[in-house]
Parts: structure tokens; sequence; C-alpha cells
């Protein structure tokens, strides 16, 4: 198997890291990973703001609940859904901007974001680095817009943390793999199966690990998504210009 995919089989988030600065060099070669991405309609609706500053950091960890991490390494990068830029285009030609403001706008500003975060994270991990994804950013998405200073018609959707790994994570298994690849067509009639085991296997790993507390996957789940966990999702969004289809 060639180096990229091995690496890529090899994924696992980070959360213990030296403090050790890096390099300029090797920061902007991951960060030209994300920039030469693809995006839907070469719309290059993602922005990526990088914060190395200590303060920001400390307030970044906050903002995502208590993530001690994100203070601990030196680069946080927030990847943002930018429709700023595309309006400016349009504005050029005296026309209205719109697509911001349905579903369809904020699906496809997520995927290219995603697409961004996936590359920064492979990269990263190419560089021999860390990384561990945050979504926590969007517990208090009006604080991230407040400290990044966004404009509007942009949401800080995730971040990334980048640093050197102190104490490296176990591979966390996951949900058999035949309940991710389908071949023509959904197979959903083994998928309670898949549940029962995968609950089973996800125990004994945490038990593996010593993590006491660690819940199998349905129940861990449920905890997530019996709520809208981030509520602040929607009403900033929609202050910042979003809007969803109505
Ligand atoms: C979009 C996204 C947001 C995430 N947000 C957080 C987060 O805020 N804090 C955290 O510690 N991990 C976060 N994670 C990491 C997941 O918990 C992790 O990917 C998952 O448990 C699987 O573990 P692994 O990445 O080690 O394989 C996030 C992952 C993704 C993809």
């Amino acid at each position: 198997m060639n180096a990229t995919l091995e690496l890529m089989h090899q994924h696992r988030s980070v959360r213990s890291y030296t403090e050790q600065a890096i390099e300029p060099a090797v920061l902007d070669a991951i960060l030209d990973a994300a920039y030469k991405g693809p995006t839907s309609i070469n719309g290059q609706q993602v922005s990526l703001v990088v914060v190395q500053d200590a303060a920001r950091r400390a307030k970044i960890a906050e903002i995502a609940g208590g993530q001690p991490w994100i203070a601990q390494a030196p680069v946080f990068v927030t990847v943002v859904i930018d429709f700023h830029k595309t309006s400016q285009a349009l504005a050029k030609h005296g026309i209205e901007h719109v697509i911001q403001q349905s579903v369809e706008g904020f699906g496809v500003g997520a995927v290219d974001a995603g697409i961004a975060l996936g590359n920064l994270m492979t990269a990263a991990r190419a560089a021999g680095l860390g990384v561990v994804p945050i979504g926590g950013i969007r517990r208090d998405p009006q604080a991230m817009i407040d400290l990044l200073q966004l404009p509007a018609n942009t949401f800080p959707i995730a971040g990334v943390v980048i640093d050197h790994v102190a104490t490296d994570s176990p591979l966390k298994p996951r949900l058999p793999r035949a309940s991710f690849v389908h071949h023509e067509t959904y197979q959903a009639a083994d998928l309670p199966a898949h549940i029962d085991a995968y609950d089973q296997t996800l125990s004994e790993f945490w038990q593996s690990i010593g993590r006491g507390d660690g819940k199998p996957w349905s129940a861990n789940t449920a905890q997530f998504y019996s709520q809208f966990y981030f509520p602040q999702v929607a009403p900033v969004a929609r202050k910042q210009g979003f809007g969803f289809d109505q």
C-alpha cells in the first residue's frame, strides 16, 4: 500500500500536544493543501482563519466548551463557509446574491468546508503532525464571529487543532464496513445487527484503553442526537445573512 493510503487508514484524532512551534513553511504547505482543493462551481466559498495568538486560542478553547487542546497547541485553523467573496463578485455586476438564503447554499458551503478540513488534516498528518477536528466552536458561533471579525454571509462551521503529538491516540474502531460501503443500493436490512455488533466492539475498545466512562455507540449518539445540541447555529447563521429557503 502506498504511504498516502497507509496514512489515511491510520487516522486518529489526537488531544495531547507538545506545544512545540510548527515551522512556518510546513504550516504554509498544510494550508495550501486546503487552498488548492476543489470547490462547487469554482465558487471558492471557503476561507481559513489561522489563529496562533495564545490569548485568542484560549478564548476559542472556552467557546468550544472547555477543550484544553485548543489552547495548548500552537495553531488553530477555523474553516469558514464564506459567501462574502462571492457576494462581492455579484455586486461587481449589480446582481443580488441569494444562494446563502437557501439550504442548498449552506450545504454547498459545508461540503466545500469539509473538503478543506479533510485536506488540512491529511496534509498535517503527512507532515508528521497530529490533528483534532473541532465542531465545538458551533456551541457559540456568535463569539467566534466576533473573535475572528467575520463579515456578513460567512459562518465558522468547524476548525482543526494542529500540532506535534505528545501522546498518540489509539485507532478507534468504526461501525462494520458493510454499514458504510453499500454496493449498488443501500443495504438497510442488516443495520440493527451492525449496530449491536458495534456497541459491543466500542464498549470493549473503551475498556481496553481504561475509559470506564465510554458509552456504547448507540447510547453515546443518543446523548447528542436527542436534542438540537448546538441550537445557536440557525439563529446566528440567519443573523449572518443565511436563510433556509424561508
Ligand atoms: C466535524 C468534526 C467535528 C468534531 N468536533 C470535535 C470537538 O469539538 N472536540 C473533539 O475533541 N473532537 C471532535 N471531533 C473528533 C471526533 O470526536 C472523532 O473524529 C471521532 O470520535 C472518531 O475518532 P477518531 O477521529 O480518533 O478516529 C470532531 C470530528 C469532526 C469530523
